[in-house]
């Protein structure tokens, strides 16, 4: 059987280098991580500050692809290249960002309709690269047509992979994923393709990965945050991890500290650990009203003492829910 290979997803505001680092150390079962992106500026100067998030130094722990959002080959190419310069072989353009702000402007899913946008983008910037190119992409913005006009005009490129997530951008991250659309993608491509979208449990993994075979990759982003142990549990097989409840609590107290190292003062790392609890509290049942609680804290020993009694009494593994709001 082939060597599964399995891509924690960008998610911007989670899965910045503080968490990928606490979670290599606690979890594992990632061979990469594709970092959040970093939109591409005018102005072709650098400040260290930007790119923080996948500089060399912050990134010991798992291997990164960095991303880029932009819709100039120009403002594209010198970012590239600057992260080609700090030592990355790979460099990932998102054409799936759903956001209004975002996809209005006719980038991330915006620019998915615009074919010949994407092919002019894709002439200027491919020989000026000095590293190579994978591409994260929906169906489409609306419609699904756009990624059958598309797949033709990138396949002649020299792509180190394209990662789809079959939704539209219309769709966001609810709605079912369009399998039967991701099927005839892989029938249309010659790129390594990476399935991303909704495998949120061992058995989703394993129906998936039945049907495509030719898959190269898997990518999880949501479910990860929600159930750590998911990764190692589909590349090893191994179900019955023991002591869960104790792991996640040691996980989340050095996240905690690490963002307490970084982050400039108490209210931005409570926000920051708060917006966590809308994936980590996934899987466990009945706990709403603690859940609750840990969000209305106000000062750090609150929110450490209401997040220490959850893990010591209530939390309970479960299987996550089957609605996620993100
Ligand atoms: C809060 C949030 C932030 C995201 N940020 C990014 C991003 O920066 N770049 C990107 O390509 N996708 C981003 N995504 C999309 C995810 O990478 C992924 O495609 C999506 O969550 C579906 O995969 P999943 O079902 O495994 O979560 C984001 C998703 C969420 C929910």
């Amino acid at each position: 059987m082939p060597r599964i290979r399995l891509y924690m997803a960008p998610m911007k505001g989670f899965t910045d280098y503080i968490f990928r680092s606490a979670f290599a150390d606690h979890f594992g079962g990632f061979d990469l991580a594709v970092a959040p992106f970093i939109a591409s500026k005018q102005d072709q100067r650098i400040k260290r500050k930007y790119v923080k998030d996948v500089l060399p130094e912050n990134n010991t722990r798992m291997p990164v692809v960095p991303q880029i959002l932009s819709k100039t080959a120009a403002d594209f190419t010198f970012l590239a290249n600057y992260l080609y310069d700090l030592g990355y072989d790979t460099v990932n353009w998102n054409l799936g960002c759903p956001f209004p702000m975002v996809a209005n402007k006719q980038r991330g899913s915006g620019m998915l309709p615009h074919t010949d946008r994407i092919r002019a983008f894709l002439d200027r910037v491919i020989p000026e690269i000095r590293g190579s190119l994978s591409i994260k992409l929906r169906l489409g913005w609306k419609e699904s047509a756009d990624i059958f006009r598309l797949l033709p005009v990138i396949d002649p490129h020299p792509l180190s992979e394209i990662i789809i997530h079959p939704r539209t951008g219309l769709q966001r991250y609810q709605g079912p994923v369009d399998l039967d659309a991701f099927e005839d993608c892989l029938a249309v491509t010659r790129h390594p393709v990476v399935y991303n979208g909704d495998i949120r449990t061992v058995d989703d993994f394993r129906r998936l990965s039945r049907r495509f075979d030719r898959v190269y990759a898997w990518m999880i982003g949501r479910w990860c945050l929600a159930d750590p142990f998911l990764p190692v549990r589909i590349t090893t097989g191994a179900d019955d991890i023991p002591d869960k409840i104790y792991r996640m609590q040691r996980f989340h107290e050095d996240l905690f500290e690490a963002y307490n190292r970084v982050l400039d003062g108490p209210s931005h790392v409570l926000s920051k650990m708060k917006g966590f609890w809308q994936y980590f509290s996934l899987p466990f049942e009945d706990c709403k009203k603690t859940i609750k609680e840990v969000r209305k804290t106000h000062r750090p020993d609150q929110y450490l003492a209401q997040v220490n009694l959850f893990f010591d009494t209530q939390a309970q593994s479960g299987r996550p829910q089957a609605k996620i709001s993100a």
